[in-house]
């Protein structure tokens, strides 16, 4: 039988570190006008708050449920929206803040939608990359961290729902566990 063990590899500290780094040049490229933050629920709520309070500026916040993944590793490569935003995004600043862009289906999709709705101008922001991994075009404005092809969950992202609450982003390893005798 499989055992998972976690590796960290992105520690606590370097998340909050990086963020504020984020956040001053978030701050600085809009100074002024309604910015609207779209979280994309649920693995970016971490990610959205740190972000948010890392500003110098005031901001909207609406939330967004999107699914593409199933309850595994793999991509059905189907997205699907489970929750609508709440607020107009007509003539308005709009920064997306996402967890992780892997295939880049998820918001390769989520821009067409988003950019039908008449916002003044739209950009993202995801605290992981992995390039590696892209199968569809996506410009990332702001990236807190390029990583490796490796399944990462904690700070929000998640395994079947789980792991989310670790502080640390760690990789999910899987090795097989001694033989029971
Ligand atoms: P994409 O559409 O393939 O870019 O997938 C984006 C979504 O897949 C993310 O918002 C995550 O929910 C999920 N995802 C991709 N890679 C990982 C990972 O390493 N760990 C946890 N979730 C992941
Ligand atoms: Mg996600």
């Amino acid at each position: 039988m499989a055992e998972t063990n976690l590796r960290v590899l992105i520690s606590a500290d370097k998340i909050q570190a990086r963020i504020l780094e984020l956040g001053d040049k978030i701050s600085k490229d809009y100074p002024t006008g309604n910015l609207h933050m779209i979280c994309i629920l649920k693995g970016a709520v971490f990610f959205m708050t740190d972000l948010t309070r890392a500003l110098k500026r005031d901001v909207l916040i609406d939330f967004m449920g999107i699914s593409t993944y199933g309850r595994g590793k793999t991509s059905s490569g189907e997205v699907k929206v489970t929750k609508d935003l709440d607020i107009s995004l007509e003539g308005a600043d709009v920064l997306i803040v996402e967890d992780i862009v892997d295939s880049g289906i998820t918001l390769n999709y989520l821009m067409h939608v988003l950019d039908q709705r008449k916002p003044r101008s739209i950009r993202i922001a995801a605290l992981l990359d992995k390039p590696e991994r892209r199968l569809r075009p996506v410009h990332v404005s702001y990236v807190g961290f390029e990583i490796p092809d490796e399944f990462v969950v904690g700070y929000g992202l998640d395994y079947a729902e789980k792991y989310r609450n670790l502080r640390d982003i760690c990789v999910l390893e899987e090795s097989a566990a001694p033989v029971s005798v």
